[in-house]
């Protein structure tokens, strides 16, 4: 997928969106050269990259650099996705156009920035309207984490399933192209999906959203301690790379490696 575009036509034509966080040059070369439709430099950086429990460490420096070096990563082949960081967006309109303009020049595509509220909505307006496409983050919102008392669900009364709803109309008549549910209920997020023109992307989500995004470390299986219930592991990559790291190991020890193959005359 090159443009927001793509996003809704995949929407009208039915067909579902996949979206993996990436964080680096690495893994931005070989999620370019994969099917993934797109690509999100989560702020969930802070918890992958830099060990943090919450994703509130997370800066707009810190968001800038990562994008920079997933975009020269993935080139032009990915449309490529970056979040605003804790209170990036709540910090009055010129905060948030620089922000916006950092992390833009960095390389992204679009940004995401969490929550529905009066403020939010206008911020997406004039976002929009300033030429950078927005998507929208509703459901559990990881920066809100104190305010949410935990990593929880949300939207399991009919009260807080009428705030998300109302939610994603209102991020949606503001402009945004699309929106992330992460961790509702999945007949909530059919719901929505049905009543909404743009697409929704989910992450616990259930399977009726128009696409889903999953943290790519979750994905390949790199921190094993970590496996929340919405969380499917496609490789094993701890024990793959540790067994790597023990046979190099091995080999040193060995004398095995370098061998005259990796050796110069
Ligand atoms: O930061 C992130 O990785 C996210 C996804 C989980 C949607 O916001």
């Amino acid at each position: 997928m090159k443009s927001i575009l793509d996003f809704q036509d995949k929407k009208n034509k039915k067909q579902k969106i996949s979206m993996i966080t990436c964080y680096d040059y690495s893994f931005a070369q070989i999620v370019a050269e994969s099917n993934i439709d797109c690509i999100l430099i989560g702020d969930s950086l802070a918890n992958t990259m830099h060990g943090f429990p919450t994703t509130l460490p997370a800066t707009v420096e810190m968001m800038a650099l990562h994008t920079a070096a997933v975009a020269r990563g993935a080139g032009t082949k990915k449309f490529i996705t970056a979040d605003f960081p804790f209170m990036s967006n709540r910090k009055g309109l010129t905060a948030v156009m620089n922000a916006a303009e950092k992390i833009m020049q960095a390389g992204a595509h679009a940004l995401k920035l969490e929550g529905g509220d009066e403020y939010t909505y206008k911020i997406v307006r004039h976002l929009v309207d300033s030429g950078v496409p927005i998507m929208g983050h509703l459901g559990l919102t990881p920066q809100s984490v104190n305010q949410l008392g935990g990593f929880k669900v949300q939207g399991r009364d009919d009260k807080a399933q009428a705030k998300i709803r109302e939610q994603a109309l209102r991020l949606q008549e503001a402009g945004a192209f699309c929106i992330v549910l992460e961790c509702v209920p999945s007949k909530l997020a059919a719901e929505i999906t049905h009543s909404l023109d743009v697409p929704t992307i989910g992450i616990g989500a259930g399977s009726d959203t128009d696409g889903q995004v999953l943290v790519l470390q979750d994905l390949l299986g790199m921190n094993p301690g970590f496996k929340p219930k919405f969380v499917k592991t496609y490789f094993n990559g701890f024990e793959a790379l540790k067994e790597a790291f023990n046979t190099y190991h091995s080999e040193v020890e060995g004398v095995d490696f370098p061998s005259e193959k990796e050796s110069y005359s």
